[in-house]
């Protein structure tokens, strides 16, 4: 089965137009919630731009953040181990639209593999990806899916016969989940893929709060700019009026809840309006009002240790096969099989 088709695709223009009126409708609608409630907060699915994805870009090659370099350095030393294990005809998924370098080291490795499946709702960028992973691997089935995964149903099956299924979540992304949705979207996974089969994901690991903390405030202010980026985003998508020189960056680790919490720190009293009908007159004409030192949350990264990643898998269905670290026990990496 072919993935979800990008929206609008094949409806005439006008229908098109209407349906992402209706979207930037509904997104209008959930920024106001998170905005009014406590903590005020905008998703950070809305940071990836094509700015917003750039920044990020370059986030993962500063000096502060580590978590992109180590679980490189992870997959270059166990991607061979990792390989015999899964064994062959391997067809691999990954959530997220590749990754590059880290997509290379992982399906390099693999022993003839069946499929390689890329999973994400950026149409535009998966079929890039898609394209030189083609390139690379001629012969190899690429069955891009465009879905949001976290809504993920069937995975497409390539015409070769395939061996295991190998699904791969690296970066960390898992941890931008609350552990609640994090074993609720493990356990989707574990129930899309089937019994016996293979989940690899990167998780970041709890360390001292000084090196976590300078990860988000990077001393070129690369983190500012991709946090502050989520207002100009939400400007162009709905006409809203956030002022950008209103806000300041600040990202501090929560030792209680484990996580690293990025904030947009309202610099003055200020009224911002999310634009669209309401703001002709509608009941809807009111404008979100931050105090001065108020707070806007636009992301949680949590932090795990390795047994609760390992316990938050068994939670969500899942065998914990084996896990690596980096030398400097930064990151980590774990084979998981379902069930
Ligand atoms: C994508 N995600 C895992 C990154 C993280 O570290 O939580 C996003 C990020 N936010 C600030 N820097 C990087």
């Amino acid at each position: 089965m072919s993935g979800v088709p990008a929206s609008g695709e094949g409806a005439s223009t006008a229908a098109r137009v209407r349906i992402m009126v209706r979207q930037d409708e509904e997104v209008r609608a959930e920024i106001r919630e998170t905005l009014s409630a406590s903590p005020r907060s905008i998703p950070c699915r809305f940071f990836y731009d094509a700015e917003g994805a750039r920044l990020f870009e370059e986030i993962t090659r500063l000096e502060e953040y580590y978590p992109t370099r180590a679980e490189i350095e992870i997959l270059s030393d166990y991607a061979g181990e990792i390989a015999g294990i899964v064994g062959p005809r391997v067809r691999m998924v990954e959530f997220g639209s590749g990754s590059g370098e880290k997509t290379w080291l992982v399906l390099d490795a693999l022993q003839t593999p069946s499929a390689y499946v890329p999973v994400d709702i950026a149409r535009e960028q998966l079929l890039e990806f898609s394209a030189r992973v083609r390139e690379r691997h001629p012969g190899l089935e690429v069955l891009p899916v465009v879905t949001d995964y976290t809504r993920l149903a069937e995975l497409p099956w390539p015409e070769a016969d395939a061996g295991s299924t190998l699904a791969f979540f690296p970066g960390s992304t898992v941890g931008n989940l609350d552990p609640d949705e994090a074993r609720r979207f493990l356990a989707r996974v574990a129930g899309s893929l089937g019994s016996g089969e293979y989940f690899l994901i990167g998780v970041d690991l709890v360390k001292d709060r000084d090196r976590l903390e300078r990860a988000y405030n990077d001393a070129q202010g690369v983190t500012a700019a991709f946090n502050l980026n989520i207002l100009r985003h939400l400007n162009r998508r709905l006409g809203s009026d956030f002022k950008l020189d209103g806000f300041r960056h600040r990202a501090i680790w929560n030792e209680e809840e484990s996580r690293i919490e990025m904030h947009l720190v309202s610099l003055v009293d200020q009224v911002v309006h999310l634009g669209g009908a309401g703001d002709a007159g509608g009941p809807e004409a009111d404008g979100i009002t931050l105090a001065r030192d108020e707070v806007v949350v636009t992301e949680y990264s949590y932090k795990y240790r390795m047994e609760d990643v390992r316990s938050l898998a068994r939670d969500a269905g899942y065998r914990p096969v084996k896990s690596w670290t980096d030398a400097r026990g930064d990151f980590s990496v774990h084979l998981l099989e379902v069930q």
